[in-house]
């Protein structure tokens, strides 16, 4: 019988020599772009670190002089772009060779069934794709939210609202207590396709009783509450006009169209429907939940900058109704330099390529490192600071950077909820500013208390 640590060593040993085994050589006389030294077998993994890795790769980018690195995940390579540059020229401008995705195998193995965001391809994908870039386009998504059927201080409650027009109706309501499980699950599983199980997936057939890899233990501890997520408010949703959930929904309109067969995609299923709306809450709820967290986080930290930003919001919030712009307000755009994706979602090549004479092999995850990207010193003259002032145009004084570029994704897996996602996050903040003052805790003898601030690592990075 073998030893915890020996049954590991063996499982690496395997993986990797399989993984050298199906590598592919480069077809070109152009170098892999650069990277720290590895290790013999398994690469850069024991290097990175398990909290904030999207830093250490923004160093090493550094060091090396180059905005494009290479990492080697036990076999799996890996490509870091650092700058925006890298991340427009490949995702956007070469998005038919950097538009899939991995397999994400911490989240199989939780149980996820039919999300947009965790698919590389195939049918279920493509009708998921074709319902979501839809009922999430500018001018559809105002239909599903205009109608006042959400309520708005909570993103949870407008992604169920919008997807399946549940409504919340107190702080204990089941759907509510779900929804924070799934937040705390996005925020812990480590950084997507990247943890131990994607790197070895074959540990999946392991039986559940074996628990020596953490990861695989997160994906079977959360199993159920993840099943239970995608099925119960599809049910809901179905139940009759009458019994507490919205006639306006995103599922009862489709359902509709099914039924009736008004729908303008041929052969959508229920099951494509089912699945269309869970990618609404799995891609939509935690990002914008995520992006106040930190916001608030921000503000608690930032007390002069709040009150600037109280006196413009007040002012273009105007009276009592709010105005749903597309196009995120200036003042906002900054607060994304602490962005809620520190790393962008992995996307994977499909074709052996060069960039600025470097080789990327087909098969490598490609990541945009969103931290990176952001706090990039050559665009901006003082990334770590948190001003807002610098992106006001020159015409006005100030010093016109640009605003971050990126946090939505890029190319063809950019993220189709954007216009939801900032309509929400501005109405919140706009919300916020114009009626409270957010400041820091007091201890006992009156003193503020000064927090420290920390990200988690996850497909979300929450303020902590
Ligand atoms: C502040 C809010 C949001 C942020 C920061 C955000 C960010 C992102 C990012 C970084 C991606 C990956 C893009 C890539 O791979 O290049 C993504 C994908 C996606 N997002 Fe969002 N998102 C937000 C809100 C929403 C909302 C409200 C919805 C829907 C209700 C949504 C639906 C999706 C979907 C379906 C995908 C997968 C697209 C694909 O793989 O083809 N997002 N989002």
């Amino acid at each position: 019988m073998f030893s915890p640590t020996g049954l590991l060593t063996l499982l690496v040993i395997a993986a990797v020599a399989w993984r050298l085994g199906t590598a592919r050589k480069s077809s070109t006389l152009a170098p892999l772009p650069p990277g720290p030294p590895a290790d013999p077998i398994i690469g850069h993994v024991r290097i990175i670190p398990s909290s904030r890795p999207e830093l250490s790769f923004q160093k090493w980018a550094k060091e090396y002089g180059y905005d494009v690195i290479y990492l080697n995940l036990m076999g799996q390579p890996a490509v870091i772009l650092n700058s925006a540059e890298a991340a427009v020229d490949l995702m956007d401008k070469r998005g038919a060779i950097y538009s899939d995705r991995p397999d994400f195998h911490l989240f199989e193995e939780s149980g996820w069934r039919d999300v947009l965001t965790f698919a590389n391809g195939g049918t279920p994908s493509v009708a998921n794709r074709k319902i979501l870039r839809k009922a999430l386009s500018n001018r559809s998504f105002r239909s599903l939210i205009c109608g006042g059927h959400f309520l708005r201080n909570s993103q949870a409650h407008l992604i169920l609202s919008v997807a399946h027009g549940i409504k919340i109706t107190d702080n204990n309501d089941p759907f509510l207590v779900l929804a924070e499980k799934i937040a705390w699950y996005f925020a812990h599983g480590g950084s997507p396709g990247s943890t131990l199980v994607d790197i070895l997936p074959f540990i999946r057939r392991l039986p559940w009783w074996v628990r020596i890899f953490p990861s695989l233990n997160f994906a079977r501890d959360n199993y159920p509450i993840i099943r239970q997520f995608q099925e119960a408010p599809f049910a809901a949703a179905k139940c009759p006009i009458g019994s507490g959930v919205s006639e306006i929904s995103f599922v009862r309109n489709m359902l509709e169209d099914m039924q009736l067969g008004t729908s303008e995609e041929s052969g959508i299923t229920e099951d494509d429907i089912k699945g269309a709306a869970g990618t609404m809450y799995a891609a939509g709820a935690d990002t914008t939940l995520s992006t106040l967290v930190v916001w608030v986080l921000c503000m608690v930290l930032n007390p002069e900058v709040q009150k600037k930003l109280a006196k413009k919001s007040i002012a273009s919030l105007g009276g009592t109704t709010y105005q749903i712009e597309g196009n995120c307000p200036s003042q906002i755009g900054w607060c994304t330099r602490q962005l809620v994706v520190q790393l962008g979602f992995p996307h994977k090549s499909n074709k052996d390529d060069v960039y600025k004479n470097m080789f990327i092999p087909k098969g490598s995850l490609v990541i945009a490192n969103a931290h990176a990207i952001t706090h990039d010193p050559s665009v901006y003259a003082e990334p770590d600071q948190f001003n807002p002032d610098p992106y006001i145009p020159t015409s006005e004084g100030e010093a016109g950077e640009p605003l971050p570029v990126g946090y939505f994704g890029f190319g063809r897996r950019v993220c189709p909820g954007q216009y939801l996602g900032t309509a929400s996050v501005w109405i919140s903040i706009a919300s916020m500013l114009a009626t409270f003052r957010i400041s820091k805790e007091l201890d006992k003898n009156g003193n503020e208390i000064i927090p420290t601030p920390g990200m988690t690592t996850g497909l979300e990075s929450y303020g902590s």
